[in-house]
């Protein structure tokens, strides 16, 4: 599977991380933080904002992929996920249809609390994602 350096790997997760402080969810307790790294070499991240209509909550992936977009960023090449919860913490289902706009083939990188770090293809995670296109 194709990977990221190392170095540019351990950024983005510390971004993820530092985001994932800005958490607003009351109402969970669950710090999410997600960091994009887009094609042109830029990183944007997201935490998770929850809302008293729980219903609106929008996940830290989804923050971090709308900042990228609305900055001029439209490809992406990873992401890395992290949360306050113990294990890795994987993109939701609607999270994944959402990324896949932008890069089918993108690297899902899950970092858990205690290092370990886990890699993926966003192709593997959503097999089969729904596309307007042939
Ligand atoms: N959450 C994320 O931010 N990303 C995910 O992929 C899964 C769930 C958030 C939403 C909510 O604020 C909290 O985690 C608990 O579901």
């Amino acid at each position: 599977m194709r990977e990221l350096d190392r170095r540019t790997e351990g950024s983005l997760i510390r971004e993820a991380r530092k985001a994932a402080k800005e958490a607003y969810s009351p109402f969970s307790k669950v710090k999410v933080g997600a960091a994009i790294l887009t094609s042109d070499g830029r990183i944007f991240s997201g935490c998770n904002v929850e809302n008293s209509s729980y219903g609106l909550t929008i996940c830290a992936e989804r923050t971090a992929a709308v900042k990228a977009v609305s900055a001029g960023a439209k490809s992406f090449e990873a992401i890395a996920v992290v949360s306050s919860l113990e294990g890795w913490t994987y993109p939701c289902g609607a999270c994944r249809q959402f990324l896949s706009e932008f890069a089918h083939e993108m690297i899902v990188i899950v970092a858990g609390p205690k290092g370990r770090v886990g890699r993926h293809l966003l192709a593997d995670l959503l097999p089969k994602a729904f596309s307007l296109e042939k």
